[in-house]
């Protein structure tokens, strides 16, 4: 047997002490790894000794060793090891796992360059922004060097969709942060919240918002995350987590690294559309809900959901984009993306507003779905959009431009005439007489 270092002697003698045997014995390779990064990098041993891997003999070695011709090998102290250890490495103990990761729009999401965001990252911004920025969330594509080092442009980098080395697609550690890699942390809705927030896709925020966030606040000590087997309404009843509703298993479906698996709309497109295959996918969720939820609650949640994603398709995302590609067809404003007022306007009515909106009424956050959505939505539709097209159609000397917009999109429509044609009188009144009531007080 090989010598250990003392400190690695305490901290697995600790383990034996707290946990009993191990599963599996540590290998000889990973031994020798201990010998000196228990003291170059002790953190991470301790870890790893904190983690399953640990007790079921998954060392430094099993997960880091390489073969001499991947790219990123690299020799190291008699050992030919990787740093990346990539999903296909986990998949050779997790191949299912992997492969529903594989399948999913995580593994996909580093292929961003060619989009209306990804102009908007390279070119308004910058290179330097997306590095810190995009790629932080979405994935880089991994270099290396000569030498098998990783190329310091790209790496560190967890982001969801990173292109490795060996060519797979995603990080596993974006959510099984290294070295625990413990599935209680992945439960967590931290752990998704460091993307899945701010303007554009603020699910966090909406979770928060939300009676499951105000729930999970309160009892999240309650909830029994690190038992193996995680089944709402047999290990935990009082609050869902996003791991719950779009991962998790329950007591019918297995786990799904496939986040997809469970989503009948694209929410996130500037028209929402139905996802491939929805009738299932509608039911794999209604399934999770009905672990604490009666059917007709379910599905009269659904119901106002589907109309509000109509309302916000119909009356406004559809309008919006037309108009938009009317003022290009005639010329009123140049081609392409982000070079006038009205891209801008158009992309943060869908991109941020619409998303906003969209996101607050799937998941129960009722001022994103109308304040941080709707509202802004109409606002900018009304008071920037329309405005914008009249100025600049009357600009280019095509006033009859801005003639057809409003007469297709506006005066023909019932849910938009009040735009020209004012508010329903006797609904005037009533508001009046209302808030003198109310408040002794006049409004106009
Ligand atoms: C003889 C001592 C020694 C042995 C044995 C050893 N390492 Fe290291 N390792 C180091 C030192 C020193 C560093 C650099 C630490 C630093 O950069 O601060 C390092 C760095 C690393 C890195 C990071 C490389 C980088 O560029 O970021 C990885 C990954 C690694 N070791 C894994 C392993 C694995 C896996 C084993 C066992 C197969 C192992 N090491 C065995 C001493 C050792
Ligand atoms: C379950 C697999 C697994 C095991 C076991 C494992 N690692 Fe890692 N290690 C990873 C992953 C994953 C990364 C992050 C790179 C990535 O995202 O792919 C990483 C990164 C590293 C890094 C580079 C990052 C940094 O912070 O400098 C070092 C060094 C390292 N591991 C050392 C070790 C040592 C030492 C051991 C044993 C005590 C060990 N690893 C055990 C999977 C593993
Ligand atoms: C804070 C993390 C984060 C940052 C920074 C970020 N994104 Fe995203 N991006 C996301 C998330 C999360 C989604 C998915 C939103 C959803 O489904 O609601 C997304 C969605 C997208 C999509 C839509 C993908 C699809 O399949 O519809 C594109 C394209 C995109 N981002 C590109 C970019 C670009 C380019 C940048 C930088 C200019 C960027 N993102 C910055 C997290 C981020
Ligand atoms: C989007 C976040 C996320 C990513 C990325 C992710 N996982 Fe997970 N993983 C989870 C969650 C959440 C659980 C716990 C599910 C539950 O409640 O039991 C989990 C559980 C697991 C488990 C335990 C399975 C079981 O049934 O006990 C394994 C093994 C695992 N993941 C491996 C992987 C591998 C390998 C990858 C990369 C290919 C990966 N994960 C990527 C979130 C993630
Ligand atoms: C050499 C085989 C092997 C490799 C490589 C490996 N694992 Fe594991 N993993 C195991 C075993 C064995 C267990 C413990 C038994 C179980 O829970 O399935 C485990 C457990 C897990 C768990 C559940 C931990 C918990 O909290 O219960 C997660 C998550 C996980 N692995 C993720 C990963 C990720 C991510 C990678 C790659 C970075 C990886 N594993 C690489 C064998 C491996
Ligand atoms: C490191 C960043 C990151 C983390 C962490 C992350 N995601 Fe994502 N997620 C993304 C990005 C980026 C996208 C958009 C991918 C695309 O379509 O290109 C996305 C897309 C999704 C989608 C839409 C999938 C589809 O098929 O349309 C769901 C649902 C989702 N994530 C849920 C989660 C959950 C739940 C967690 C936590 C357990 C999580 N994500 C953790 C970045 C992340
Ligand atoms: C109570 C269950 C539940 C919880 C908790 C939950 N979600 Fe969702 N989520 C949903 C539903 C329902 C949808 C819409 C489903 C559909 O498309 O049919 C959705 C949609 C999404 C989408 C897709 C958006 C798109 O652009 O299409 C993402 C991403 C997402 N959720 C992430 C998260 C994150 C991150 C969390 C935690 C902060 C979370 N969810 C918490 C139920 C939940
Ligand atoms: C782990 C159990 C659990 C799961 C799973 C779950 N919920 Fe809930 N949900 C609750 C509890 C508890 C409440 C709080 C009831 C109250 O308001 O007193 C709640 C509240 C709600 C509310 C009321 C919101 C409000 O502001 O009054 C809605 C709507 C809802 N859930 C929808 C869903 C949907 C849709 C799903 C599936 C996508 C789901 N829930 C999954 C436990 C759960």
């Amino acid at each position: 047997m090989r010598k250990l270092a003392p400190l690695i002697i305490i901290t697995i003698t600790l383990c034996f002490a707290a946990a009993g045997a191990l599963a599996k014995p540590i290998s000889d390779a990973t031994n020798d790894c201990l010998e000196c990064h228990s003291s170059t990098m002790n953190g991470v041993v301790t870890q790893w000794a904190k983690s399953n891997h640990y007790q079921s003999g998954v060392g430094c070695y099993e997960c880091h060793m390489a073969d001499k011709g991947d790219k990123d090998a690299m020799e190291h102290n008699g050992y030919t090891i990787a740093i990346i250890v990539s999903p296909r490495d986990c998949g050779r103990c997790h191949p299912a796992e992997t492969e529903q990761q594989e399948l999913s729009h995580h593994a996909k999401a580093g292929d961003i360059l060619n989009t209306a965001d990804g102009l908007l990252g390279q070119t308004v911004g910058g290179e330097p922004a997306v590095a810190v920025g995009c790629r932080q969330c979405h994935g880089s594509i991994v270099k290396t060097l000569d030498n098998g080092k990783l190329d310091p442009t790209d790496w560190p980098n967890t982001g969801i969709g990173r292109v490795n080395p060996d060519g797979s697609k995603g990080t596993c550690s974006a959510c099984h942060t290294r070295h625990r890699f413990s599935k209680e942390q992945a439960r967590k809705p931290e752990v998704c919240g460091k993307c899945h927030l701010g303007p554009d896709h603020p699910q966090k925020e909406v979770y928060e918002e939300s009676k499951h966030g105000i729930l999970y606040s309160a009892f999240s000590d309650e909830l029994n995350m690190e038992r193996p087997r995680w089944i709402p309404g047999e290990d935990y009843f009082d609050a869902p987590t996003c791991a719950t509703c779009h991962m998790s298993a329950t007591s019918t479906q297995p786990v799904t690294h496939d986040v997809g698996d469970r989503l009948a709309w694209n929410l996130r497109a500037p028209i929402s559309k139905r996802t491939e295959g929805w009738e299932k996918k509608l039911s794999s969720m209604q399934d999770v809900c009905k672990s604490c939820h009666g059917s007709d609650f379910v599905g009269n949640f659904y119901d106002q959901l589907d109309q509000f994603v109509a309302l916000y398709n119909d009356k406004f995302a559809i309008p919006a984009k037309e108009i938009r590609d009317i003022l290009h067809d005639k010329g009123v404003i140049p081609a392409g993306n982000f070079n006038d007022k009205i891209d801008w306007i158009y992309w943060e009515l869908w991109h941020h507003e619409g998303r906003r909106a969209r996101h607050g009424a799937a998941m129960s956050g009722p001022d994103y779905a109308w304040w941080h959505g709707i509202y802004d939505v109409a606002k900018h539709f009304y008071t920037e959009l329309l405005p914008e097209a009249k100025e600049l159609s009357e600009k280019a000397g095509k006033p009859e431009v801005y003639e057809e917009i409003l007469e297709k999109y506006i005066i023909n429509r019932p849910e938009h005439e009040w735009y020209v044609k004012g508010f329903d009188p006797n609904q005037v009144e009533k508001m009046k007489a209302y808030y003198l009531e109310r408040y002794k007080q006049k409004v106009d």
